[in-house]
């Protein structure tokens, strides 16, 4: 079978240029311009990766037209329904549903791993009393490597995947050591007795002179937000990771860098800035103000947890989410707390309004599960954290696809330069 190629003219020489396709098994193939800049003398360019895939994975498909969200070949909906959190660890890891024995072991390792190196627990006093949770985060996995260096050699494979073990186990017990240092109580051990999710929730309520019983509501509705947090393909802390990741820094240090990329309110700070517009806009009276404000190219205002750059005509992770924040609310007695009232109201009539309508933008994953953290009582500066643990999953799997390819190169874009031309230094006196 003869190899499909694009050809391009550079119509300053005539210059016909031969590119191979390479196929996708699903969605767009690419074309490989690896010689472009050989055969041509120029760069591409496409700042915001808009239609340049920066690698291949065979982890996440999304076909952002008709809401698709595949892991490895599974659907979102098929797996949130019928799967749990660990389940999509191990399936995002390996690649494959565990057999019932591999899954017991994998939960049986990330259970037993939850706890942190006793000096660890020390680093998070040092920091500022009202740090925010992320900056806590950040700091303490980028000094993961300090504490686990017998697991940073990163050609051992046996090396990355016990890294990649201790980060699924110890990420909740970091992020509930950020929200109990913020708020001045002491730091919970974790519970091997508990799941997943029900050990954050003891790790992140529970005060050592009380029983704490895990509210089941609670627990499931955080085991499916992880599950539609998992992955998300080459978004900016992923791409972040893979890029840290391809200089060979260890995988510690490189999730910390993914972590710091989360942070942005276009990308997981987002959940955070869905709670701090709906306290800006207040009252439902004040909603036609706002979203005349969103519409106004002279102001910055945005509704935040609106549009997405991939999912233009929905998000398939905030149709299954939405469901579950009503759940959530009804089940919490929360149904008509003045906030969640203002939030519902805003959901139906944005999703009425032409502007919102015509530029396809629909409420995210991260209007509701701002939402339903909200609910849970998880306070604001914690929301982007909570996403981080269910992300570390997908990081590190990019991270491991990436470092196990044949070939692996350093990543490092070109640009194009506008700035001055070559020119003279001039003395400061003579400035
Ligand atoms: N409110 C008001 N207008 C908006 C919004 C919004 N939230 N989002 C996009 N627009 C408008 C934008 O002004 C532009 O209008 P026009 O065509 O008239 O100039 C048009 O829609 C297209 O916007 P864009 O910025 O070119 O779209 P993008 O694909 O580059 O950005 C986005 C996607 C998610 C960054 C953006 O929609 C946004 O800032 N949303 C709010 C932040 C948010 O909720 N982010 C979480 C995304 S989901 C979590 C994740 O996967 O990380």
């Amino acid at each position: 079978m003869s190899k499909e190629t694009v050809t391009i003219i550079d119509n300053r020489t005539g210059k016909e240029v031969e590119l191979p396709i390479v196929q996708a098994t699903q969605g767009p193939s690419v074309v490989d311009i690896g010689k472009f800049y050989q055969e041509t003398g120029l760069f591409t360019y496409d700042p915001g990766f808009l239609s340049t895939a920066s690698c291949d994975s065979a982890i996440t498909f999304i076909d952002g037209d008709n809401g698709i969200l595949q892991y490895g070949g599974y659907s979102i909906e098929s797996l949130a329904e019928q799967s749990n959190f660990l389940e999509v660890s191990y399936l995002m890891l390996n690649g494959e549903l565990p057999e019932k024995e591999q899954q017991e072991k994998f939960s049986d390792i990330i259970t037993h791993h939850s706890m942190l190196n006793e000096s660890l627990r020390n680093f998070f006093h040092s920091f500022y009393h009202d740090a925010h949770p992320m900056a806590i985060m950040v700091g303490v996995v980028g000094s993961l490597s300090a504490f686990y260096h017998d697991s940073t050699d990163i050609n051992n494979p046996r090396h990355r995947e016990i890294a990649a073990h201790r980060m699924i186990a110890k990420m909740p017990t970091i992020a509930a050591g950020c929200y109990k240092h913020s708020i001045g109580e002491p730091l919970v051990y974790p519970d091997n007795n508990l799941s997943y999710t029900g050990n954050l929730l003891k790790m992140m309520f529970s005060v050592p002179c009380e029983e704490y019983q895990v509210d089941p509501v609670a627990e499931k509705a955080l085991d499916l937000i992880f599950i539609l947090h998992v992955d998300h393909e080459q978004n900016a802390s992923t791409s972040t990771v893979r890029l840290a990741g391809s200089s060979r820094a260890n995988p510690f240090a490189c999730i910390a860098s993914g972590i710091a990329a989360l942070w942005g309110p276009a990308h997981g700070g987002a959940n955070e800035a869905v709670l701090s517009v709906l306290e800006e806009i207040g009252d439902v009276s004040q909603i036609p103000k706002y979203i005349a404000r969103a519409k106004d190219k002279t102001d910055s205002f945005r509704l935040m947890g609106f549009g997405h750059r991939v999912y233009k005509n929905y998000d398939p992770r905030a149709k299954i989410i939405r469901t579950m924040c009503h759940e959530v609310l009804e089940k919490l007695g929360h149904r008509h707390d003045p906030l969640f009232e203002l939030a519902l109201r805003l959901e139906e009539i944005a999703l009425k309004d032409e502007y919102f309508i015509k530029r396809k933008l629909y409420p995210n994953v991260d209007f509701y599960s701002g939402l339903i953290y909200k609910a849970l009582g998880i306070p604001t500066n914690m929301f982007t954290v909570m996403f981080a643990i269910a992300r570390t999953v997908g990081w590190v799997a990019h991270w491991t696809e990436m470092i196990s390819a044949e070939g692996q190169r350093i990543g490092r874009p070109r640009q194009l330069y506008v700035g001055p031309k070559q020119r003279d230094y001039i003395s400061i006196d003579k400035r």
